[in-house]
């Protein structure tokens, strides 16, 4: 068995070399070799090679989904940026800024294209893994779109917003675990299980990100701090705080949701400390991340064989980027 750093390592070796991104047009695969090599995480892909291991050794084909999510992954964020009009991914400029939108559209699609070559290459449980992961690619569409519409709403409601999360972020965390599981030979049940865990630690991680959004360090988050609250995202900081807040401050926040001022980031998280949204935000993502502990301790294998996927479910929820 391996842990978070050196299946990050092992991963990288095989991502990066992916013989269908080293072609051109240059202007097409030169935008996703960049954003790749700027690292990120690995998540995804180390979620799905754990969910792997919790069952056996590591199966070629968990190889293949593992560079599948990430691809995918990568495709989202791309597009992602170019929807939240945002300027810095990974500490860097995003493709659309630093490329132009041509790149920045077809560069995110030839990555979901790719994503679906390497699934093309798994050997095992294959007809278990596709419908999963294009319901999952789906669902993540459905979530962004509702992310989208919920700037433009006031009336946006925590479970909504919890409903919304779910789709965008947790069901591709909990879908590269699912695969893993489904590559090893895991049965449904011990396999749904494991998707179970992935969803409530996921949702956990998209709170953890909307948190970093507002008070991250700006050179640790590699994003622009603040771009939720330019956005008037509906996060579970903004909607905590309405719903906290006394009559002049629920003014406040609905004048500040208004604005285009220099000022609305500063005087909105100075709402979020009187509201008391920050420490709720913290709670929240704890009630999610000991649901996902729940989860994984009623999954049938040898606690040892969990180790990984413990130490790395704590370090992604105490996470600075
Ligand atoms: C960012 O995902 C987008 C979300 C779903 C929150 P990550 O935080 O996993 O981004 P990288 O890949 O590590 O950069
Ligand atoms: C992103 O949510 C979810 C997906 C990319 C599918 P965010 O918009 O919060 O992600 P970041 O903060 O830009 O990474
Ligand atoms: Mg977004
Ligand atoms: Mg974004
Ligand atoms: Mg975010």
């Amino acid at each position: 068995m391996h842990g978070f750093k050196e299946l990050v390592k092992l991963f990288e070796e095989r991502l990066l070399s992916v013989e269908s991104l080293q072609k051109s047009p240059h202007n097409l695969y030169e935008p996703c070799r960049y954003l790749l090599g700027l690292g990120g995480k690995r998540v995804r892909p180390v979620l799905c090679l754990m969910g792997n291991e919790l069952f056996s050794d590591i199966k070629e084909g968990a190889w293949h989904a593992a560079i599948g999510v990430e691809l995918f992954h990568n495709f989202t964020l791309v597009h992602d940026d170019i929807m939240d009009e945002a300027p810095l991914r990974r500490g860097k400029e995003t493709i659309h800024h630093k490329y132009g939108m041509t790149a920045g559209i077809l560069s995110g699609d030839i990555l979901c294209i790719l994503a679906y070559e390497q699934l093309g290459y798994i050997k095992e449980a294959l007809a278990q893994v596709l419908p999963l992961f294009t319901q999952t690619a789906a669902e993540v569409c459905d979530g962004q779109q509702m992310d989208m519409d919920f700037e433009q709403r006031s009336d946006v409601t925590i479970e909504e917003y919890l409903n919304m999360i779910a789709l965008k972020t947790s069901v591709l965390l909990a879908c590269s675990l699912k695969m893993g599981a489904y590559i090893s030979g895991a049965n449904e049940e011990e396999a749904q299980k494991v998707y179970e865990f992935g969803k409530n630690l996921g949702i956990a991680f998209q709170l953890q990100d909307d948190y970093l959004d507002a008070y991250g360090d700006p050179e640790k988050n590699g994003k622009q701090v603040g771009g939720d609250i330019k956005a008037n995202k509906k996060t579970y900081l903004l909607l905590k705080a309405i719903e906290n807040a006394n009559p002049e401050q629920r003014i406040e926040i609905e004048e500040l949701l208004a604005s285009t001022g220099d000022d609305k980031v500063e005087k909105m998280l100075s709402l979020y400390d009187s509201c008391n949204a920050k420490q709720a935000a913290k709670d929240e993502m704890l009630k999610y991340s000991n649901l996902a502990f729940d989860n994984l301790a009623t999954i049938n294998v040898a606690e040892e064989r969990k180790a990984p996927l413990r130490s790395l479910a704590e370090y992604l929820l105490q996470r600075e980027k």
